[in-house]
């Protein structure tokens, strides 16, 4: 959204007071934000006392700027407060997922099964000798078994490195190095747009690389044809089956290491995001209860986002489990077989509680709304979105057509960083407007500021920052610890600097602008401009590369590149080279970095000391009149790129 629309629309925008009813019956009361703000971590204590603790804690916080500990001296464990607290409580027979996978096969597993299941899961760790802290990456479809296998790590303590799915071999050995895992849990394969797509010869061809892994634990899901290693690979089946079903939780120290999860910074190479387990449980949990109003009782609740990211990992793994939610678990994509899959879905089950992101809203707006109405909606009470700016037409798109005008839309700014939500309106309590992700959440404080940290004031735009330790920060970025320091906390002095633009309206609301850094977000996903310059540059047709993110309607931004050939390679009109290396960045990185459109150039443009000017090269891919080039070294440089633009777009 450009920042004139956004203008108009932060006067004007419509708001929607929460109907009486909802806010009547809703968890989190007017009052929430008066009480944090009297004694934030008062408030924070008071919901760490949700979870179920085997010891105490001694402090609330100790913030050494920018380490920070959480409920120091307590004890827990991750896996026993989702599933075995919910069983001894006598809820044991709830439903924990209803699984559906794409061919239409249904599973329902209540928390008593996923207990069980959980248990000799972790069993089966421990035979393979898999202990306290050690690094397991786990590389699934969107199958229970994905669910099962976190928190079997997360009970006996080792730490789980989740990879998307999605992801190349390259991208997968990357981060089984960096965080030196010892296991890999992986599937054949899974169902993926009509056909099983193999997942096995990936982690196959990654542990050709240098690496310590010992065993690979294999899902047999599809039962495709599945080369074997029997040095390294064991079917789950095979070990998990025969294990007890009995097994005693360890408690582990609220800082304990649950997860690494990789993510992309400004450099080629992804940052090892870490979390700790006290702080990071307590907020995953209540920000589940009080933004999504979870009635663990009566509520159907669905998160449409693959585990492999932060938002599968809280939610929903660890905050609707501990809060004893029934889940849908969907494994393939919303277009199969047909347009509907997803609302077809929702009427099945009786979802009330639907998040989602603003690509998927869009893709349905897109493809019209004879695929909702088709069914019956009437189950939903609450929206969610996720991920990126939502538009304001996309919003109302979703209230209307999806939401039948009487569900409350919470849009949830977060990261992978920060663990939980952080700034949503609340349902029953914030009125919104259509756009706008409202205001920091009770016990957070975020600010907009100006580039010398100066609060920017109502009506004004800026950087976000966060200014107080919030208990799911993380704890670092793994083994990188000046990186640690260098990303978040040194452009403004101990406060963290989100990577975020965002503005406040003169009501003070706040509107996320996107990344200000050189992160681009396709489809909600955070992709960096180096780490597809490092892909393409790796092809031995490729001399220098550039890359930008692209408005695009659909995706939020879409990947556009500039390269320059090396020297005796024939731009021939290129078509068959641009997809050459359109398919190079999906083996290097993953589909999802596979850029829209490649065009190949002469010239780069570069300031005297060398460095590329993004800011025009963004002006052509954006289709729009260059900005100011007087810094360019070669002021003809723009010119020639415009003139002999050789665009390879793509549509898939
Ligand atoms: O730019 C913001 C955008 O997504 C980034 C975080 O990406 P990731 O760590 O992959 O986590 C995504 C899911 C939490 C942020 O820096 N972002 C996320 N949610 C929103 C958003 N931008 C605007 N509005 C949101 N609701």
């Amino acid at each position: 959204m450009s920042n004139e629309s956004l203008e108009n629309l932060s006067h004007e925008a419509r708001t929607f007071a929460p109907s009486k009813e909802f806010a009547a019956a809703a968890n989190a009361k007017a009052d929430i934000y008066e009480i944090a703000q009297r004694d934030r971590l008062g408030f924070w204590e008071e919901q760490a006392r949700a979870l179920t603790w085997d010891k105490p804690w001694s402090k609330v916080l100790e913030w050494n700027s920018p380490y920070a500990k959480w409920f120091i001296g307590g004890k827990l464990n991750a896996s026993v407060n989702c599933l075995d607290r919910h069983v001894a409580a006598g809820i044991g027979d709830r439903v924990a997922f209803h699984f559906e996978g794409e061919p239409g096969d249904t599973r329902t597993i209540t928390y008593a099964q996923l207990l069980s299941e959980v248990k000799k899961s972790a069993n089966a760790l421990i035979e393979l000798g898999i202990k306290a802290e050690d690094r397991v990456a786990i590389y699934m479809p969107m199958i229970p078994e994905a669910a099962i296998a976190i928190l079997a790590c997360a009970r006996i303590g080792a730490m789980h490195s989740v990879v998307f799915g999605g992801f190349s071999a390259e991208a997968l050995l990357s981060r089984i190095q960096d965080a030196d895992a010892t296991l890999v849990i992986t599937a054949d394969g899974g169902f993926r747009k009509g056909g099983a797509f193999a997942l096995k010869p990936a982690v196959d061809e990654a542990l050709k690389g240098k690496h310590n892994v010992k065993n690979v634990l294999v899902v047999k899901r599809t039962g495709q044809e599945t080369a074997w290693n029997s040095e390294l690979d064991i079917w789950w089946h095979d070990i998990v089956d025969r294990q007890s079903a009995e097994h005693v939780a360890e408690s582990f120290d609220s800082e304990h290491p649950l997860f690494i999860l990789y993510t992309s910074g400004t450099t080629a190479k992804p940052k090892g995001i870490f979390h700790t387990t006290g702080g990071y449980l307590t907020q995953a949990a209540f920000t589940h209860k009080a933004v999504f109003d979870l009635k663990a009782e009566s509520d159907v609740y669905w998160c449409t986002a693959d585990i492999g990211w932060i938002t599968g990992h809280s939610y929903v793994v660890y905050g609707p489990l501990i809060n004893g939610a029934t889940q849908v678990m969907y494994e393939g994509t919303p277009d199969t077989p047909h347009k509907g899959r997803i609302f077809e879905l929702v009427e099945k089950y009786g979802v009330t509680i639907l998040y989602t992101a603003p690509t998927l809203i869009r893709t349905w707006m897109k493809w019209g709304d004879e695929f909702p109405k088709a069914h019956n909606l009437k189950s939903l009470r609450l929206l969610g979105s996720v991920g990126e700016p939502i538009n304001p037409e996309a919003w109302m798109w979703y209230r209307d057509v999806i939401g039948g005008n009487r569900c409350p839309i919470v849009d949830t700014w977060w990261q992978t960083e920060t663990g939980a939500i952080m700034i949503s309106p609340l349902p029953g309590v914030t009125a919104t407007k259509p756009g706008s992700a409202m205001r920091p959440l009770p016990g957070i404080s975020a600010k907009v500021v100006d580039d010398k940290a100066q609060e920017v004031g109502n009506g004004h735009g800026g950087f976000l920052i966060l200014d107080e330790p919030w208990p799911s920060m993380l704890r670092g970025i793994w083994g990188e610890d000046e990186r640690y320091k260098s990303t978040y906390w040194s452009r403004f002095e101990n406060k963290y600097f989100a990577g975020d633009g965002a503005k406040l309206d003169t009501d003070g609301a706040i509107w996320l602008l996107g990344r200000v850094d050189d992160v681009m977000n396709v489809s909600g996903h955070r992709i960096s401009t180096t780490e597809v310059e490092s892909a393409l540059v790796s092809h031995e047709a490729v001399a220098e590369a550039a890359v930008v993110g692209a408005a695009d309607a659909m995706t939020g931004q879409g990947i556009v590149a500039f390269v320059i050939l090396r020297g005796g390679i024939p731009n021939v009109g290129g078509d068959e080279l641009i997809q050459q290396l359109r398919n190079h960045v999906s083996k290097e990185i993953g589909p999802i970095a596979k850029p829209r459109q490649i065009m190949v150039v002469a010239e780069l443009p570069k300031t005297r000391s060398g460095k590329i000017m993004r800011r025009l090269l963004k002006d052509v891919a954006e289709n729009r009149a260059v900005g100011d080039s007087t810094t360019l070294a070669d002021p003809n440089v723009m010119k020639l790129i415009k003139e002999g633009l050789s665009t390879g777009k793509d549509e898939d």
